[in-house]
């Protein structure tokens, strides 16, 4: 792999993806690693991320010059490219001049890292010190007036260096600098692709799974559809998927994994029915935490039954259900301690705690991607586009959308409101750019309204739109106002409980994206 070493700025993830959109593989490590590790992940690349410290700094984090005579190409990203410059003899000054945001520089050398890219450009940058002179045997590329040396390089023993942030959009060439550094530079081939990352995965998984067999949780996300997918294709009919239909769902949702999933995959499909048993637990529960505690106790029963049915039935033809497939994701992955020694699973994932007497190692197929990644080896599986580019979903579902207690007549004025936005939305072709649009019901709030004839006193319906990268924050996304008024008068004349829509302005924070 490349290694992309995180000296703790948060970029590192950043600059990992952007590697893989060039279609090479990366990994992430931490800086404490040292260069004995490093080295014994056989990188082919390394990259030394930007980070918060001055390399001045106490305590700050160090670059042993080892790194650097091992015969791999190095770029180092800011932080990266001042600890590079001081490991290696250049000399690197504390101005107390800072650099931050679009920053011009000027390239007085292309090189190989800025080759082809214009002699004046935009980069980003968010700096204090700043490289003065290179170390011995560099070129300098490129100089901007905060920083004497903003970039450069050494052709021979292939180590490259830039100031600013190549990761980052607002660099205007920053994806060609990385791409010249990875395949001009570190002369690696853009090899990796969703048609090989599916051909690596299989073979992975035949390896670990041997003739054993699998079970695996089906929430209908992206995530479970895509790890059952890639596991389907590996051992077939060694796999069976077990959907727990909790009644929380949205319309047309259990039949989109009962039919499509199940013809697009060809998957062997344990649907368990537990509407009923969700509703009684449910039932006089309009407390947020309550009705999460609830419907996650309930999941986990009912799932574990499951479970146990399909060990049993294994057992009756004489196999052993061995193993388990999580979702889990890259970034989890590096969020839960880099992923370094045994597995990290997450408490909070889709199946949650199994008891003790089901004993399963773990299959975890999408452990190495990031999400974009995921929806191309799903499309190249034929997962369907429906279920690719679903937007996040919460486990439990409706349940936290109905401000109240839920009833099932509640549950179906929600779900036909909630059919409608959606319906209107995807029309619109605003599908991308929402993050996800919750749809609220105000069970315990009534207003008074005319409809047809007569004086109503019906519910409220909210609609939450909300843009976000990653669901930490966001803003109420400003919709077209002739979508929402479609989406307003189909709601009001098609679902007679509601008389009136309402639409949430508020970003987050203050606001969460649920309501609950
Ligand atoms: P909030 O409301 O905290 O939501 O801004 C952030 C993201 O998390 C989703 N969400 C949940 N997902 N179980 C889940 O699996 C939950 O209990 C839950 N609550 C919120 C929410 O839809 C949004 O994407």
């Amino acid at each position: 792999p490349v290694l992309v070493v995180d000296f703790g700025a948060q970029y590192a993830q950043l600059i990992a993806r952007r590697v893989r959109e060039a279609n090479v593989y990366s990994e992430i490590v931490p800086h404490s690693f040292s260069v004995e590790q490093m080295l014994a992940k056989d990188p082919v690349a390394i990259i030394l991320s930007g980070g918060p410290s001055s390399v001045y700094a106490q305590g700050a984090p160090f670059v042993d010059p080892a790194l650097f005579d091992a015969g791999v190409p190095v770029l180092g990203i800011c932080y990266g490219f001042q600890a590079m410059a001081k490991a290696l003899g250049g000399t690197v000054a504390q101005t107390g001049a800072r650099e931050y945001g679009g920053t011009e520089v000027e390239v007085c050398s292309a090189g190989v890292l800025l080759a082809d890219t214009p002699e004046h450009q935009t980069t980003w940058m968010s700096h204090g010190d700043s490289v003065h002179e290179a170390p011995s045997g560099f070129e300098v590329l490129a100089t901007s007036s905060g920083s004497p040396v903003a970039a450069f390089e050494d052709g021979d023993r292939r180590l490259y260096g830039v100031q600013w942030h190549p990761e980052v959009k607002h660099s205007a060439h920053g994806q060609t600098v990385l791409e010249h550094f990875l395949y001009e530079g570190a002369g690696l081939a853009p090899d990796w692709t969703a048609s090989n990352v599916v051909a690596d995965q299989v073979a992975a998984i035949r390896a670990q799974v041997g003739d054993a067999r699998v079970i695996c949780g089906l929430s209908g996300g992206v995530d479970s559809s895509v790890a059952a997918a890639l596991v389907q294709k590996a051992v077939g009919d060694q796999l069976t998927c077990v959907f727990v239909d909790h009644g929380l769902l949205r319309a047309g949702e259990a039949e989109q994994v009962e039919r499509d999933f199940v013809a697009a995959t060809g998957v062997r499909l344990m649907v368990v029915d537990a509407r009923e048993r969700f509703l009684e637990a449910l039932a006089g529960h309009s407390d947020p935490e309550t009705k999460r505690k609830i419907i996650g106790r309930e999941f986990i029963r009912v799932f574990e039954d499951a479970a146990r049915d399909v060990v049993a039935d294994a057992g009756a033809h004489g196999d052993e259900v061995k193993f388990l497939v999580q979702g889990t994701l890259y970034p989890d992955v590096v969020e839960s301690g880099g992923g370094e020694g045994a597995a990290n699973i997450k408490s909070h994932h889709n199946v949650g705690g199994l008891p003790d007497d089901l004993q399963f190692s773990l299959v975890e197929p999408l452990r190495t991607l990031f999400k974009d990644e995921v929806r191309a080896v799903g499309l190249e599986l034929g997962v369907p586009e429906e279920i690719v580019w679903r937007q996040p979903f919460p486990g439990p579902g409706l349940g936290i959308r109905i401000v109240g207690d839920v009833t099932a007549e509640r549950l179906e004025v929600l779900r036909a409101a909630d059919a409608i936005a959606r319906e209107e939305l995807s029309k619109a072709g605003l599908d991308r750019e929402i993050w996800q649009c919750p749809v609220v019901l105000l069970a315990d709030v009534r207003s008074v309204g005319v409809q047809g004839d007569g004086r109503t006193y019906g519910h409220p319906i909210v609609l939450r739109p909300v843009s976000s990268e990653d669901a930490m924050t966001a803003d109420w996304t400003r919709l077209p106002y002739d979508v929402l008024s479609v989406i307003s008068t189909r709601i009001t004349n098609e679902v007679s409980e509601v008389n009136r829509v309402v639409l949430d302005v508020t970003s987050k924070p203050p606001g969460t994206i649920e309501w609950e």
